[in-house]
């Protein structure tokens, strides 16, 4: 895959200075990617204990690092130092390239995007991470189209090689390009994709998610589906998989994908992962979803 990208690669510019809009699960561990892979980053988040979890998260990424000898402390500090938690926009006039990860839901995205637009100079280069949502539908108020681009990182974003890349119908070349380098600069696998809800990835993964809430609904145990799961040989089950990626970001997922393909993946009644976020029971980032977490 890396060879079949290596054009997009070589006409990419390469990205100096990033940002990061989000910090949490996902924008927590794009930023400290980006930073532990040698490109600087901005992350903006509107709540500071979430910066606090980001920065916090990254730092004991690389106490671990540094713990197993593969990283010295002097250069810990100073990735760590490469990443800058804010809660307004300084600096963003002087960035090449953005990555939105906040919460996965339209109205939220186009807001956020409205204000990142003015905030960066032309050219700079917008990528959304949205798990499910059209680039063309995210981008549409946008007055600069052609530098917004899809790229969609999976979690956790530290060990997880691939990258989707998607073009909208209006994104330029540049953008293409410009995300496919970063994500190479970042150690990870691109590969460039169709505008569709769920791109590729989560096509395939949400009605596997969804067959399970299915069985659950049918009355079988989550934590047994899980042991068949990891048994079969994948490294998580659904249930455990769920509670990783985040209940609320479920919701919005199984929906989009559900009205993107209502023939494909048919609603389930009484859907456990519904169900747990209706509860507040969000998984991992809350404390307890289908498991407790201490
Ligand atoms: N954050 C950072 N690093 C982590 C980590 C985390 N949450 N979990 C594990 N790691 C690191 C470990 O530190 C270890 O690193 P080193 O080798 O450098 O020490 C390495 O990963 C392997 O760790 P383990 O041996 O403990 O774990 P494992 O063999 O069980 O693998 C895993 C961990 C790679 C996460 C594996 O369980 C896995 O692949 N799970 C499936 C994850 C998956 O499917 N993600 C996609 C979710 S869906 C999505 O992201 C899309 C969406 O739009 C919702
Ligand atoms: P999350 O809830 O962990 O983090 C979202 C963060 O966005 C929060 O810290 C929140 O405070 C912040 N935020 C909200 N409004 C903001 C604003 N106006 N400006 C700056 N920050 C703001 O969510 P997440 O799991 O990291 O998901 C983020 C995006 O990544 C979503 O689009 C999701 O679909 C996508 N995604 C998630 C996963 C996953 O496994 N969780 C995987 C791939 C892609």
């Amino acid at each position: 895959l890396k060879k079949r990208y290596k054009d997009h690669a070589r006409q990419a510019t390469p990205v100096v200075q990033a940002a990061v809009l989000g910090a949490g699960i996902m924008g927590g561990g794009i930023a400290f990617t980006s930073a532990r892979r040698g490109t600087p980053v901005r992350m903006k988040d509107i709540s500071v204990a979430q910066l606090e979890l980001g920065m916090t998260e990254a730092a004991k990424q690389l106490a671990r690092q540094v713990k197993s000898g593969r990283l010295s402390q002097p250069k810990a500090n100073s990735v760590l130092g490469s990443i800058t938690p804010q809660l307004d926009d300084t600096g963003f006039d002087a960035v090449d390239f953005v990555v939105e990860a906040v919460v996965e839901n339209l109205q939220v995205k186009h807001k956020v995007l409205a204000a990142l637009e003015d905030a960066v100079a032309p050219g700079t280069v917008i990528a959304s991470n949205t798990s499910s949502l059209r680039i063309d539908d995210i981008g549409a108020p946008l007055k600069r189209p052609e530098d917004f681009v899809g790229m969609h990182f999976f979690n956790p974003v530290p060990v997880m090689a691939l990258v989707e890349v998607i073009r909208g119908e209006r994104t330029s070349n540049h953008a293409v390009s410009t995300a496919v380098g970063y994500a190479v600069a970042m150690g990870k696998t691109p590969i460039v994709v169709k505008d569709c809800p769920g791109f590729l990835v989560n096509r395939i993964l949400t009605p596997y998610i969804n067959a399970f809430s299915q069985l659950v609904a049918d009355g079988a145990d989550f934590e047994q589906v899980d042991k068949a799961m990891e048994a079969f040989g994948w490294p998580m089950g659904p249930a455990y998989l769920q509670d990783v990626v985040g209940m609320d970001t479920g919701v919005h997922v199984i929906d989009v994908i559900g009205a993107g393909y209502p023939q494909r993946m048919p609603a389930v009644e009484r859907n456990a992962v519904k169900l747990l976020a209706s509860r507040q029971l969000y998984g991992q980032k809350s404390g307890a979803g289908f498991y407790a977490y201490a």
